[in-house]
């Protein structure tokens, strides 16, 4: 198999789609990329054919994490996962998002961004939203949306001041519709199933579009458990069974998936009632130990691919090391 970056554009389409039609995920050979060393520079490519909209999606960011409990999670499987950082180490992982999406937007181009949620800690103000909002989702010339996390905690008021928008939001562009539901409150519940109401009204607003997306922090369905060692499987599902939304995206024939973050362990997909989830990276608390943006690209012809762009992080020092791990493509519509 070619590196993908050898193949000149319109036989890399191709073959994208001749790959994936038949579900092969395809890894791009690791880039070294150290933080605190030259990375390489992304060349600019030509917009592929038929691309009208290409964006990312950032993980749980959990901005700024004051309160550093020390705790080491070492995982109840065999992957490595991180410590939680230091609160000097915050700002290398906000540096490392603002790179990553400079980095793509250099390359291949971004159209807009999305926050998964979890944007600010639990401890966090008003004003660490309003930094991030500044500093981070606005700093790069290009739209943003936002989708309200567990951590998040601001009343509706204060989240329409800092983000120019709703934490149930919907917007249409290019022909695919974009719905962002709330899944928790003020007080941080995980097992809310809350927005039934928005999401049908835009679900029936949305169905003669090539293509549906619905945004959601927490999924809409039990899967799993947050891989903490101290809660352990035995603490269940950290997300709730939402039958009757379940309902509702299996019987909307163009939905092309859902989209969570949450879990800090899940960076794959998850298909439940049929319906596929597409889960985030993140860039900050416990978890896999593994950094990035989730990309997605969408035609006009409705073929939409995700595409994982992660880093893997290595405590070196007092400080981490972040290596480009692998890119991921999977075809979903
Ligand atoms: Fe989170």
């Amino acid at each position: 198999m070619p590196p993908l970056s050898t193949l000149p554009q319109a036989s890399r389409r191709n073959f994208l789609k001749n790959a994936l039609a038949t579900g092969v995920v395809l890894s791009v050979a690791p880039a070294s990329l150290a933080k605190g060393s030259p990375e390489p520079e992304p060349e600019a490519e030509p917009r592929p054919e038929g691309l009208v909209d290409r964006f990312a999606v950032i993980g749980d960011t959990h901005y700024p994490r004051k309160t550093f409990h020390g705790t080491r999670h070492v995982g109840v499987d065999h992957r490595e996962r991180s410590l939680r950082p230091e609160p000097s180490e915050i700002e290398d992982r906000m540096d490392l998002l603002n790179d990553a999406i400079a980095r793509e937007k250099r390359g291949k181009g971004l159209d807009f961004l999305v926050h998964i949620g979890d944007i600010v800690h639990s401890s966090g103000t008003k004003e660490d939203h309003r930094w991030f909002q500044n500093e981070i989702l606005a700093a790069h010339g290009i739209p943003s949306y936002v989708c309200y996390g567990n951590h998040d905690r601001l009343e509706e008021e204060d989240w329409q001041d800092v983000y120019g928008q709703g934490r149930n939001h919907a917007f249409s562009r290019n022909g695919f519709g974009y719905i962002i539901l709330n899944s928790s409150d003020t007080e941080g519940a995980r097992q809310l199933c809350i927005g039934q109401d928005f999401l049908q009204e835009h679900l029936k607003a949305f169905r003669d579009l090539k293509g549906v997306f619905l945004i959601t922090h927490i999924p809409r369905f039990q899967t799993g458990f947050r891989g903490d060692e101290r809660l352990g499987p035995s603490y269940g599902s950290d997300s709730p069974q939402c039958d009757e939304i379940m309902a509702m995206l299996e019987e909307s024939p163009n939905l092309i998936c859902c989209v969570s973050g949450h879990f800090h362990e899940h960076n794959g997909i998850i298909h439940n009632r049929g319906i596929p989830t597409v889960f985030t990276n993140h860039f900050g608390h416990y978890g896999v130990n593994q950094y990035g943006l989730r990309i997605f690209e969408v035609y006009d012809d409705g073929a939409v691919f995700a595409r994982l762009e992660g880093f893997e992080g290595k405590r070196a020092g007092k400080g981490w090391q972040y290596h480009y791990r692998h890119s991921h493509l999977y075809r979903l519509g």
